[in-house]
C-alpha cells in the first residue's frame, strides 16, 4: 500500500462537467425513445449512476461483468462474459457504457456480441479513450475525457480493487501500482 494519493489528472468538476455533456448529448439523440443502458462492471458503475441521473429521457439499464484483465495493469487478450445481460436486446436502442477503453480488444469483443442479436441500434459510450496503446479500431459515440497511456483510477475505476471510491480520475505511476 503506497502512503501518497494518486495524482489528480481530471478534477470533480471536470468529470462532473464531462459527465453533463455526455447525459445532454445521449438525451437529445434519444429524445422519445428509451435506450437501454448497458454498463460494464465494476468501472462504469459511478459513471453510469451519475449519468442516468444527469440525463433527462427515461432509460433503463443492464449490467455485464466481463473479464479481460487479471490482477495487475495488462489486457491478457481474452475475454470472458462472466455475468450476461438479463433480457433481450433484439429490437432495442442500446447504450454500452464503458470506464475505459484502453487496446479496445474488451469493447470490440462485446460489441461483436451484441450485434450479433439484433438490436436496433448499438453505440458506446465511454468515460476515459485511452488512446495510445489502441489495438482494435474503435467508434467511440459519446466520448468524455483523452488520455495517453497513464493507468488511471477513480470515479469507479480501480487498480487491484483500490481507488474506486475517489470522486476525481487521478493516474498511477507505472511500478508503484
Ligand atoms: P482493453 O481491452 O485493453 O481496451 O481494456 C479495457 C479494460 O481494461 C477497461 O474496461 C478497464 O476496466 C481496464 N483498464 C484499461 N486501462 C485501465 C486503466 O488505466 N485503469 C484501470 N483499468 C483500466
Ligand atoms: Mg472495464
Amino acid at each position: 500500500m503506497q502512503n501518497e494519493q494518486p495524482e489528480i489528472l481530471f478534477t470533480t468538476e471536470e468529470v462532473e462537467r464531462e459527465v453533463a455533456r455526455l447525459a445532454r448529448e445521449i438525451s437529445d439523440d434519444y429524445r422519445g425513445r428509451r435506450p437501454l443502458l448497458v454498463g460494464i462492471l465494476k468501472g462504469s458503475f459511478v459513471f453510469l449512476a451519475d449519468l442516468i441521473r444527469t440525463m433527462d429521457i427515461p432509460v433503463e439499464v443492464d449490467f455485464v461483468i466481463l473479464s479481460s484483465y487479471g490482477p495487475g495493469t495488462e489486457s491478457s487478450g481474452e475475454v470472458r462474459v462472466v455475468h450476461g445481460l438479463e433480457q433481450s436486446i433484439e429490437g432495442r436502442d442500446v447504450i454500452v457504457v464503458e470506464d475505459i477503453v484502453d487496446s479496445g480488444i474488451t469493447i470490440s469483443h462485446f460489441l461483436d456480441d451484441l450485434r450479433a442479436r439484433d438490436p436496433a441500434s448499438l453505440k458506446l459510450c465511454v468515460l476515459v479513450d485511452k488512446t495510445a496503446r489502441r489495438e482494435k479500431e474503435i467508434r467511440i459515440d459519446y466520448k468524455g475525457v483523452e488520455v495517453s497511456d497513464e493507468f488511471v483510477v477513480g470515479y469507479g475505476i480501480d487498480c487491484n480493487e483500490q481507488y474506486r471510491y475517489l470522486p476525481d480520475i487521478r493516474f498511477v505511476k507505472t511500478g508503484e501500482e
